[in-house]
């Protein structure tokens, strides 16, 4: 994050905050930046205009109300915190100070989704009826992680999966009604949170979203036709695919094969039929730009806090996300369906 907006325009200098020493040590002798240890001397400090909350899980939302406090403009990472009632105290604070607040949804600028916001936007595939996400991973965090626990990483959905439910919501464009979710017993052992979903999604305008995720260890398999990019994998997944399905076409992508799809619908004299009109791919380089756009992001961040600019989308439709991703884990938990 710092190497990408470390040479924007109008950024003189950059702070660096941790509570670990080592962190702060590592921070100022690999990257050069001014690193501390006390929040104090970030919030107090007038020339800090924008603050990246970037912490564990946890301290998203005490680290976020400080720096609001402290007439900051923030960014903070998904998800805004580890409890809807906490989030919700979050978003209110920014709007009750008419302060700059954006979420770190990066996937909106990620030129894989975007294309496919694009085509919607075009009317390219009438309206948007169902859409479908496949996403299967190997454990990706270690024994002891953070993220592992409830109270400190707020649960998968939110901490892994708010990614995936705010992005139908974005191309749906319409307020989600209830939500479904299932979970089988956990497949890796010292997870304390789920590591698997079937949730599905109902829109007020009568679509349908469905998002099955399963955390298994994909990647030793040695039929995966994908077991050279193992390095690709190690950190992201294995499978996350797509299928958004409107009246008039139709769109796949597909993260690791870097792979977009659009089809066409028609009709024929005996019925209906799809006819494939857009495919297009990535080189590994871009796969930052296409996948996960954090540079992206956190650069237009900066330059529309510079230009006085809102957030290129409001904190209160980011916590639409999160009241979904909470939705969905009392769903789970409780094996009814949530009303939203
Ligand atoms: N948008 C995305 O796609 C994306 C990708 C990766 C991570 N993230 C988010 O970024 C955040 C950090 O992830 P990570 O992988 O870097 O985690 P990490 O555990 O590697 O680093 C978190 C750091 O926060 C520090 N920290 C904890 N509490 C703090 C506090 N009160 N004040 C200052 N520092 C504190 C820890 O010491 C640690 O160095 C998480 O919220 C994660 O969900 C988002």
């Amino acid at each position: 994050m710092i190497k990408a907006i470390r040479d924007e325009p109008g950024v003189d200098e950059i702070v660096a905050l941790d509570i670990r020493p080592e962190r702060v040590r590592q921070l100022r002798d690999e990257l050069g930046v001014m690193a501390t240890d006390s929040p104090a001397a970030v919030l107090d400090d007038p020339e800090v205009k924008l603050v990246f909350v970037t912490a564990s899980n946890a301290a998203h939302a005490p680290l976020t109300l400080a720096a609001l406090e402290a007439g900051k403009a923030v960014m903070c990472e998904k998800p805004i915190a580890t409890t809807l009632a906490d989030a919700e105290r979050v978003v209110r604070a920014a709007e009750a100070k008419g302060a700059f607040l954006q979420i770190g949804f990066e996937l909106r600028y990620s030129k894989l989704y975007t294309q496919v916001k694009n085509w919607i936007d075009q009317g390219l595939l009438g309206d948007v009826v169902n859409t479908q996400c496949n996403y299967i991973c190997e454990e990706f965090h270690k024994k002891g992680s953070w993220r592992n626990r409830l109270e400190t990483g707020g649960g998968m959905f939110g901490e892994k999966l708010s990614h995936y439910v705010d992005q139908p919501r974005w191309w749906v464009g319409s307020p989600v009604k209830d939500v479904f979710a299932v979970c089988a017993p956990n497949v890796v052992p010292y997870y304390e949170v789920h590591d698997n979903y079937h949730a599905v999604y109902r829109f007020a305008n009568g679509a349908v979203s469905e998002l099955t995720f399963v955390m298994y260890m994909a990647q030793t398999y040695q039929g995966d036709p994908l077991k050279d990019f193992v390095a690709t994998q190690s950190r992201d997944g294995h499978e996350l695919r797509y299928r958004i399905i409107g009246t008039r076409g139709a769109v796949e992508t597909d993260v690791f094969n870097r792979r977009i799809l659009r089809w066409e619908f028609g009709d024929a004299p005996e019925r209906m039929i799809s006819t494939l009109v857009e495919e297009a791919t990535w080189t590994r380089e871009e796969d930052s730009r296409h996948f996960h756009n954090e540079d992206g992001q956190n650069r237009d961040i900066v330059r529309r806090v510079l230009a006085g600019e809102p957030p290129a989308t409001p904190a209160r439709d980011a916590l639409e996300t999160m009241r979904l991703v909470f939705a969905a884990e009392q769903s789970a938990d409780s094996g009814e369906l949530v009303s939203v």
